[in-house]
């Protein structure tokens, strides 16, 4: 499947069959996948927890209003922002330099640059959602690519997602993806605009 192709299949599917399961080797592969998408200075602001646990997948769902297509999915990937990814990107830098990878002149530059950005809370937390959607959208089009269905979903409770999932202050649940096999209800491919109520070429106001 070709890029276009997986663009154009995919879908927010209405329901997912409930019955079929992921491999621990699959829910990795997607995850790899999904980490192949950018990020400011590399830093990898995207966390991802897989939950393939049906008893887990039950608390979810009822801290997801109730959202069938979390149980029905094989694996309900909840996409995490670490705000304070800065942390462990200046330590990353600093190993790259010390082991001759990176110049030290180099990896001072982005360590400073990353951390005046991102050690701002706002300014880390936006990041982290430019990120997670696009580590999203590069889970959801592995997933079609892989024979799976997906659905992106923002309809859940983060902080009851933090007290079932177990996870520190500093990382924020910005997105949940289920992914399994398409349910009973099909769902529809929805239109979108006219590219042209989307798009001005060299400016031009909105
Ligand atoms: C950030 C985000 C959150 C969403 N949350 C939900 C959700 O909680 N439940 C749901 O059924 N669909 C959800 N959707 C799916 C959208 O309704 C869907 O993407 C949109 O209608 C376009 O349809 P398509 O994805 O099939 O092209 C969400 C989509 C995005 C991008």
């Amino acid at each position: 499947m070709n890029v276009a192709d997986a663009l154009r299949n995919r879908l927010s599917h209405a329901s997912l069959d409930g019955v079929a399961t992921m491999d621990l080797a699959e829910v990795h592969e997607l995850v790899r996948l999904a980490q192949q998408a950018p990020s400011s200075f590399n830093i990898q602001f995207t966390r991802y927890i897989a939950v393939t646990d049906p008893e887990l997948k039950t608390r979810l769902r009822e801290v997801s209003i109730n959202q069938a297509k979390i149980t029905g999915a094989a694996t309900v990937f909840v996409l995490l922002g670490d705000l304070e990814a800065h942390v462990p990107y200046a330590e990353r830098m600093r190993g790259a330099a010390a082991a001759g990878h990176v110049p030290q002149a180099t990896a001072d530059y982005l360590v400073n640059a990353a951390t005046q950005s991102y050690s701002v809370p706002a300014r880390a937390r936006e990041e982290s959602a430019r990120s997670v959607g696009l580590s999203g959208m590069a889970l959801m089009l592995a997933a079609e690519e892989r024979g799976w269905a997906s659905c992106p979903m923002i309809g859940f409770d983060p902080n009851a997602y933090r007290t079932i999932l177990g996870y520190d202050e500093r990382y924020v649940a910005l997105m949940v993806v289920a992914v399994g096999k398409p349910g009973a209800a099909a769902g529809a491919r929805k239109p979108r605009l006219p590219v042209e109520a989307v798009l001005r070429v060299n400016g031009g106001g909105f």
